[in-house]
């Protein structure tokens, strides 16, 4: 089966069945103010979820082009990716679980349809949860039997499974069943769906949405109920197709051809990067298509990140010429007749595209030069092991991946030794963190109004120089007096006037924004699993305080730290924030002076 046949025979099934059709909503959202990105079908519906009336009806169904990059780390296996389309349908206050679970089978099983063994499927179902108050869903399950699911084939899974959204931090949510489908061989089908079984590739989602989750991490019944359902296009032809992969399928195919190598010949490692740049640049192209360009911001720096990152994997693989130019041309045919702003808006990709890549080059190529400077040297006095705290001293100071470092290195028979990198990356963060709260506590002059104000400050600047220069900005340590704020921070080069400008313009947009700083106690798991920056481990409570930062418009979270305070409560009150000195203190370290106007 073909991509557009699948989507045809989808939205047609749906038609039949009273749902108005629309077309995809822009993966820039315009209904949802809590979310980067349109990262499911349901985020151009959330006004009409929430009881608004949609001008088509109370049945509506989409494909929708959706960006996550929640998963960024697993793309390249053989489900992830940040791009990828949606199949969904929705009732508005209609039709509920009877419905939305019985005509999800029959798309999945009627001849007409997709005419799947209803052997190969499994289903899961929310398992309750005494804490929200919600028990176990028997009714979704009850009618899944009814339709001949068999008991063993249903699975009963909690909230990190079985409910679903919001995507940002409130909206509307609800529990959800789950259809996967086997891709194992046939023979070794099971007769008891185990949902650890990675053969068993979920498809399709349908949730049952009766909640809105307020900020105050509440759970409101909505007024009305409605369903959302989502099918992943990608995975729903590969699975159907046989395939192993999403990177198999007609969608991928004719971009492996541009690297001219089929992932049948090509080692895991290089599979992998190949899979990450086919996947980056497809997202960039229909971010860009959607107005985005690249930048130190939001959006745009998603999609400067996943660029770049195509680039020095494509730089890994050896990739020459106009490969990139190349990939984006297929992209482009590969969807033109199901997204046609693609054709539309194909010159602006072009340029912006190439207009990135010659940036980036030249970074690159200085990186590249250096290190492989530094491994001459070492051939010339026989060594053959370039040492961890050696690599790491290249990372830091060019900004230059391990494994780019790596791949120069074997190129002249040098070896790396990774431990010893990891090592040295492990005791570099160790050391930054531990700086970074023990100059946060001790490194403030006192509590005035002024010194406060320069503490938020220096949070909104170390959360811009990493956007800025990159994520090898760690800090080393600061120093807060009434006057000015002292910043030192991992970096090789002086900023360049643009540099600082980019950093100021930042942070006083964050102040002009008056972004609420937000205080909160929580487990160190918690502080962990969010991200926050700090000195974790036996030295520190269970319970640490973490100071964050979030744009409510994007949901973006500007800046997380471990840190014991104190700070305002709006930045609005910081005043005009300017860098007024940057200099280096040592190799690879730079400070900076800023001041805020009073
Ligand atoms: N909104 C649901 C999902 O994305 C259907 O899985």
């Amino acid at each position: 089966m073909k991509a557009q046949e699948l989507r045809a025979k989808y939205l047609d099934f749906f038609r039949k069945k009273g749902h108005a059709v629309i077309p995809s909503a822009s993966l820039v959202p315009a209904n949802d103010p809590t979310v980067l990105f349109t990262t499911a079908g349901m985020h151009p519906l959330v006004p009409y979820l929430l009881g608004e009336e949609h001008p088509a009806g109370s049945r509506i169904a989409s494909v929708q082009k959706c960006i996550r990059t929640g998963d960024i780390e697993e793309v390249g296996d053989d489900i992830h990716l940040t791009f990828f389309e949606m199949l969904g349908n929705w009732s508005l206050g209609d039709y509920f679980k009877e419905e939305a679970i019985a005509w999800s089978w029959e798309f999945l099983t009627a001849k007409k349809y997709l005419d799947i063994d209803p052997r190969l499927l499994s289903v899961s179902c929310f398992a309750g949860d005494a804490t929200m108050g919600v028990g176990r869903d028997d009714e979704a399950a009850g009618i899944w039997q009814k339709l001949g699911v068999l008991r063993q084939r249903i699975a009963f899974l909690g909230v990190e499974d079985n409910w679903w959204g919001p995507a940002g931090e409130t909206g509307p949510c609800g529990p959800d069943t789950e259809m996967f489908y086997w891709t194992g061989p046939i023979q070794e089908v099971p007769e008891t769906f185990d949902p650890k079984d990675g053969r068993w590739v979920e498809i399709w989602n349908d949730v049952f949405m009766q909640y809105n989750k307020t900020t105050l991490s509440t759970f409101e019944p909505l007024s009305q109920k409605n369903v959302d359902t989502g099918m992943g296009l990608d995975r729903m032809l590969a699975a159907f197709n046989g395939h192993r992969s999403v990177y198999d399928t007609e969608l991928f195919k004719p971009m492996f051809d541009v690297l001219g190598k089929s992932q049948e010949v090509m080692s895991n490692d290089e599979v992998r990067k190949a899979r990450v740049i086919l996947d980056h640049v497809r997202a960039s192209v229909f971010i860009i298509a959607d107005g985005v360009e690249p930048s130190n911001k939001d959006r745009g720096y998603v999609v400067r990140r996943l660029l770049r990152r195509s680039m020095v994997h494509g730089k890994l693989l050896g990739l020459k010429d106009h490969w990139l130019e190349a990939l984006v041309g297929k992209v482009i045919t590969i969807f033109d007749s199901a997204y046609p702003e693609l054709v539309e808006n194909s010159q602006k990709v072009f340029a912006v595209i190439g207009n990135e890549q010659r940036q980036h080059e030249q970074s690159l190529e200085t990186a590249f030069t250096g290190t492989l400077t530094h491994v001459n040297a070492l051939v010339n006095k026989s060594e053959k092991v370039m040492s961890g705290k050696e690599a790491f001293g290249l990372y830091q100071t060019m900004g230059i991946p391990l494994e780019l470092i790596q791949e120069i290195a074997r190129s002249s028979n040098i070896e790396v030794d990774t431990n010893g990198y990891e090592a040295e990356f492990e005791k570099h963060q160790k050391l930054s963190r531990t700086a970074s709260v023990g100059k946060f506590r001790g490194g403030l002059a006192d509590h005035s109004d002024d010194v406060i104000r320069l503490h938020t400050a220096t949070h909104l600047m170390n959360a811009a120089l990493r956007r800025v220069l990159g994520e090898h900005v760690w800090q080393k340590g600061s120093n807060i007096t009434k006057e000015r704020t002292r910043f030192d921070f991992t970096h090789s080069r002086k900023l360049t006037p643009d540099e600082i400008k980019q950093v100021e313009s930042l942070v006083n947009g964050w102040i002009a924004a008056d972004l609420k700083v937000k205080k909160e106690i929580m487990p160190l798991e918690r502080a962990r699993s969010l991200g926050a920056i700090g000195v974790f481990g036996e030295k520190y409570p269970e319970t640490v305080s973490v100071y964050s930062i979030v744009d409510p418009k994007s949901g973006d979270v500007i800046s997380r730290e471990f840190c014991g305070g104190p700070h305002v409560e709006h930045a609005g009150v910081i005043g005009k924030f300017k860098i007024t000195k940057e200099e280096a203190i040592s190799a690879g370290v730079r400070r900076i002076k800023a001041v805020v106007g009073s």
